[in-house]
């Protein structure tokens, strides 16, 4: 191996086996917009302790960004002997201007750099993962605004329960997606203090400039104890933690999904750009889009668990292990984004067939309603729900509705000819305009509260 920036006490270079467990180039190379702007502010501090001269620092500052672009368009700039973006941009700065770039290094270690970049990185994720779920919240609202009419059945334990608005359905959704995004805006309030001046674990020996540094970077503040800074991997928990709870809230819609489009219930019709059909059955159109996302959903939980794994016996402060926090947090930043994505297109594009949805209402729907208004003659609900179960086992072994028995199995139920004529779909929905109920002027109230908080989203 070539000689290495750290060798100056070894014998020997890195075993090849060594290296490829080592070196993260080829995944760090992820944080190299965060790097070069760690660098920048960390030079700027430099400037004001008087480390480097003005001049010196604007060499950095024209060459710096111009080596980010290079590399991002594409150009390999780098060389066998890097072992990570940070020490790759250094060697490639001192290449391109000389004696400078030895010097930018000066009073911080990787350590303080990664923990600063990695969490300038968890801070644009969060921020552009919260643009999408505003994105999704945007849709979903839409599909409720405009199919407000529509009544379906809903589900416990995948059996018909009651009938319930469409709109309240998605409405579902909106709402968890709120809860996942005070989760992320959480985040951005609790991780805004910038590590740099930790040095590797005591603090830098130089006059560092913390406070004009985290400002450079976006920080409102600096941490307190460069122990904590340098060691702890918290925000990336947190991050992995948001993103499984929000995946796993996703991945049931998803899951929804698939089974409404199936044939047995043709509720849902996804658009071809979100399907996928079959190498050997040419009738296929499977909602794979759906399934992708119910499949994603295990890899984001499984980044999860990965680096919970691997940070909870790593002693303080820095241990190598911590380079193992990237990968899991790049991947779960862009599956997160394209499942946002694609859900949000999808449901914009889906075809829901509403006339199916309620043609496949069962008249079970309504036993509730019938056992509620027994309550409102006066009979004690135990009872009001035995009554009707007795009903339903008729039905059931006559196979027909409960609502459609003969009059002579009825007359066990008291004034059951009124009651009968009270029950309906649109009238079990309109019992519920409690707060927070399936009734179309509680749903309103939904629409109306979601759309303050998509104008409030915008305006910010
Ligand atoms: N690539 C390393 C990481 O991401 C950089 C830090 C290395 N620090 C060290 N003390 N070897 O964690």
């Amino acid at each position: 191996m070539k000689k290495k920036m750290w060798d100056g006490r070894f014998e020997s270079g890195m075993a090849s086996a060594m290296v490829d467990l080592s070196f993260s180039l080829h995944f760090d190379q992820e944080l190299i917009r965060e790097d070069v702007a760690g660098t920048l502010a960390h030079c700027a501090g430099l400037v004001q302790s008087g480390i480097l001269t003005p001049e010196e620092f604007k060499l950095v500052q024209t060459e710096l960004p111009l080596i980010r672009d290079e590399i991002l368009q594409g150009k390999d700039l780098f060389s066998a002997e890097d072992e990570d973006i940070h020490m790759a941009l250094e060697r490639i700065l001192t290449i391109r201007i000389g004696e400078v770039g030895k010097k930018i290094h000066t009073g911080r270690s990787r350590n303080d750099q990664v923990a600063t970049d990695f969490k300038v990185y968890l801070r644009r994720a969060s921020s552009e993962i919260l643009e999408h779920l505003v994105n999704l919240q945007s849709v979903v609202l839409k599909l409720a605004k405009d199919n407000i009419e529509h009544i379906m059945p809903g589900y416990t334990h995948l059996q018909q329960a009651q009938p319930i608005l469409f709109s309240h359905y998605i409405l579902s959704l909106f709402w968890a997606l709120e809860r996942d995004k005070k989760r992320y805006k959480s985040f951005l309030e609790i991780h805004n203090s910038c590590p740099l001046g930790s040095g590797a674990m005591a603090g830098s020996a130089f006059p560092y400039q913390r406070d004009l540094v985290a400002g450079a970077l976006g920080f409102k503040t600096i941490t307190d104890n460069s122990i904590d800074a340098v060691s702890h991997r918290d925000a990336a928990l947190e991050f992995l933690s948001h993103a499984a709870v929000l995946i796993s809230g996703i991945s049931r819609y998803a899951e929804d999904f698939v089974i409404w489009s199936s044939l047995e219930f043709g509720f849902l019709s996804l658009h071809d750009s979100f399907s996928s059909g079959s190498s050997m059955m040419p009738q296929k159109k499977n909602p794979d889009s759906m399934e992708l996302i119910r499949g994603k959903a295990g890899r984001i939980i499984g980044n999860f668990t990965s680096l919970y794994t691997t940070v909870k016996g790593s002693p303080l402060s820095y241990s190598r292990d911590l380079q193992e926090d990237k990968e899991p947090i790049f991947d779960t930043h862009k599956t997160v984004m394209v499942i946002l994505r694609v859900m949000a297109e999808a449901l914009a594009t889906a075809n829901f067939k509403f006339s199916v949805m309620e043609k496949k209402m069962e008249s079970g729907l309504l036993a509730t309603d019938l056992a509620d208004l027994l309550v409102e003659k006066g009979i004690p609900f135990r009872d009001a729900h035995h009554l009707v179960g007795v009903l339903v086992g008729k039905a059931v072994a006559n196979d027909c509705a409960f609502t459609e028995l003969p009059d002579d199995d009825w007359a066990s139920v008291p004034g059951f000819d009124e009651l009968r004529r009270q029950l309906s779909f649109r009238n079990s929905v309109e019992r519920r305009n409690i707060a927070g109920g399936t009734g179309s002027a509680s749903v309103q109230a939904q629409i109306i509260k979601a759309e303050q908080i998509i104008r409030d989203e915008l305006r910010n």
